[in-house]
């Protein structure tokens, strides 16, 4: 069997990763081809997360680099195209819902080639987020969905989609973080820092609604504030880099740091007193780990991780950050479960239904 993985940003390689080690250890003689499409290209958004992860270095580089949507878009499916020619892959798995995700899938389904999502069925009936009408369009043309939660089945039925495509397997991207759990724990990134164990909050902010427009600055006052009661580490994302440069960002307590490879960044996340993000991944790996996240967001594609975890939704206003500080002292200690089948075993759980529908 041939089965052909295209990954191309930060997210995609922590899901993927658990994928592809299940399906070569099930597969051996089978034939694992990755494709990496280039959308991240920054060491620190690709390479070391692909070292840390164990993913073998990918096959094909497609070095498509950013682009407005439509440009990097179309870049990648003509790239994708004739390596999918010569691959001749039985199945290509796509994960999330990035524009990779959106190209494979279209290339891929144009050529007759079956398509596996993971991560399907998420919605956040917000269809300025690019990221919604990545998965629509994913789901729609994939004929195996992977889902991680049970709010996703309804999604896709209310989207006419067949109960014989869904295949409930848990959450890829928890196996990952459940595989490097001693060695993050073991990081100890906050001392490092000079930040205590419990005691600063972890900021992340990339989504073009929140860091692309006149929010942005308001946000960082809040933060300055906030770092006035909690230190505050902030990786920032180049995307929120590049619209941070105008800006004066030299605040006590605010420390804004380079992106962080995933251990150092899972260590950070796992040692917090208090996460605030606009990401998908995190309001999940936070909820898994039981610590406070505070979601910078109208709205959620992951609505488990508000109503069985540990995610509050904020809104898409910077105002309420002022909040935080008073949400985690009247906030109750009691520990939380995590989902059903986000237990690190989701990707064996998708490569046996893969070989069973072979
Ligand atoms: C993308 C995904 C988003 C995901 C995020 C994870 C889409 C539509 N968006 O957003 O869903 O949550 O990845 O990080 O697919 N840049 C660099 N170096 C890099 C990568 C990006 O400098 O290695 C800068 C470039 O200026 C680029 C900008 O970041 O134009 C945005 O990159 P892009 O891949 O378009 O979107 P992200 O914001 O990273």
């Amino acid at each position: 069997m041939r089965i052909l993985y295209v990954v191309g940003t930060r997210p995609n390689f922590v899901k993927t990763a658990p994928v592809i080690a299940a399906l070569r250890a099930r597969l051996p003689a089978g034939r694992h081809t990755i494709v990496h499409t280039g959308q991240h290209y920054d060491r620190l958004m690709s390479e070391v997360f692909l070292e840390e992860l164990g993913v073998p270095a990918p096959d094909h580089m497609l070095e498509v680099g950013s682009g407005s949507h439509a440009a990097m878009t179309a870049r990648m499916m003509e790239r994708l195209e004739p390596v999918l020619a010569a691959e001749s892959p039985d199945l290509v798995i796509v994960p999330g819902d990035v524009n990779s995700t959106l190209a494979a899938v279209l290339t891929a389904v144009k050529m007759g080639i079956p398509v596996a999502h993971v991560e399907s069925g998420l919605r956040s009936f917000d269809l300025t987020m690019p990221e919604e009408v990545n998965r629509i369009v994913a789901d729609r043309f994939s004929e195996l969905l992977f889902l991680h939660s049970e709010e996703a089945v309804g999604n896709l039925r209310a989207e006419g989609i067949a109960d014989e495509r869904m295949h409930m397997v848990g959450n890829t991207m928890i196996d990952t973080l459940v595989a490097l759990e001693g060695r993050f724990r073991a990081a100890a990134v906050a001392a490092r820092l000079g930040v205590e164990p419990g005691a600063y909050a972890l900021v992340t902010l990339h989504r073009p609604a929140l860091v692309d427009g006149p929010l942005l600055p308001q946000t960082v006052e809040r933060l300055a504030a906030l770092a006035a009661e909690m230190p505050v580490v902030f990786p920032v994302h180049p995307r929120t880099r590049k619209m941070m440069e105008s800006l004066d960002a030299n605040h006590p307590g605010l420390s804004l740091i380079e992106p962080l490879g995933y251990l150092d960044f899972l260590s950070l996340l796992a040692d917090a007193g208090a996460v605030l993000t606009d990401s998908g991944g995190i309001q999940e790996e936070t909820t898994y780990l039981g610590i406070p996240c505070f979601t910078l967001r109208d709205n959620t594609e992951r609505p488990v991780t508000v109503s069985a975890g540990t995610n509050t939704l904020l809104g898409l206003d910077p105002a309420a950050i002022a909040g935080i500080p008073s949400a985690l002292a009247g906030r109750s200690d009691a520990p939380s479960e995590p989902p059903p089948l986000w237990d690190g075993h989701a990707a064996e759980r998708i490569a046996d239904v893969i070989l069973a529908h072979s």
